[in-house]
């Protein structure tokens, strides 16, 4: 079976206690931390903004990996996604759902000049073909396998078959883009994205927070 990611979520991290998780993760040999944004708009829920993300690489080596569920109002695409390009910031992803046209393309723009991986995400109710005409021009998208919002929700199957069709479609078209999924994931619901031929998995309430003594085990079980 093919090689993934697996990148944790830290939004069920307990904040007071977050340096104590970071530090498990990184003891567990973890490369890249799924840095999970909400605006109460696109997603009826907050969590936090660019301030702890800065604060968190200014400590620490992971890879960043940001997933925006906000709506951009009142300021450019750019001048909303600035304060987020820090070290280490690999890869943003924004939601379909969220954007007009002009801001996807905007978008898109602003990841090619500051040398990120642009990435879309799709929500469980979205179609693959909803978003064909970018896949050419993106380097990753984000399957939904849960309603965007919160951590520790049931997996969603239907993700399943839009991670086949996305690579299919990857592979006819030589395209590049990887495919992620996120919500829902643990022992046993990563077998189905694994099979599926899945790129990346994010995973939060199965390895972040404060009931997780095997974290190391988690893991590896995870990577299949
Ligand atoms: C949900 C977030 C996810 C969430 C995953 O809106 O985008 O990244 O933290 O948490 P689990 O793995 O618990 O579903
Ligand atoms: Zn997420």
């Amino acid at each position: 079976m093919k090689k993934y990611i697996v990148a944790p979520s830290i939004l069920t991290a307990n904040f007071l206690d977050l340096k104590k998780d970071l530090d498990n993760l990184q003891d567990a040999g973890i490369e890249w931390i799924h840095y999970d944004v909400m605006d109460y708009n696109f997603v009826p829920n907050l969590s936090f903004g660019p301030k702890i993300l800065s604060d968190i690489v200014n400590k620490y080596n992971f890879k960043m990996d940001l997933h925006l569920m906000v709506k951009i109002v009142n300021l450019s695409v750019e001048e909303y996604l600035k304060p987020f390009v820090l070290k280490n910031v690999e890869q943003i992803t924004l939601h379909f759902e969220a954007l007009s046209e002009t801001q996807i393309e905007d978008f898109i723009e602003f990841c090619q000049k500051n040398n990120l991986k642009a990435s879309l995400s799709i929500n469980p109710n979205t179609e693959v073909k909803e978003i064909e005409k970018y896949l050419s021009k993106i380097q990753n998208v984000l399957v939904m396998s849960v309603q965007p919002g919160f951590g520790g929700q049931s997996f969603i199957p239907n993700s399943v078959d839009k991670i086949k069709e996305l690579q299919k479609i990857k592979q006819e078209n030589n395209y590049s883009y990887l495919v992620q999924v996120d919500g829902g994931i643990n022992q046993e619901t990563y077998k189905l994205v694994q099979q599926a031929g899945v790129d990346m998995i994010v995973a939060g309430s199965y390895l972040v927070g404060e009931n997780i003594s095997n974290l190391r085990e988690r893991v590896v079980n995870l990577e299949g």
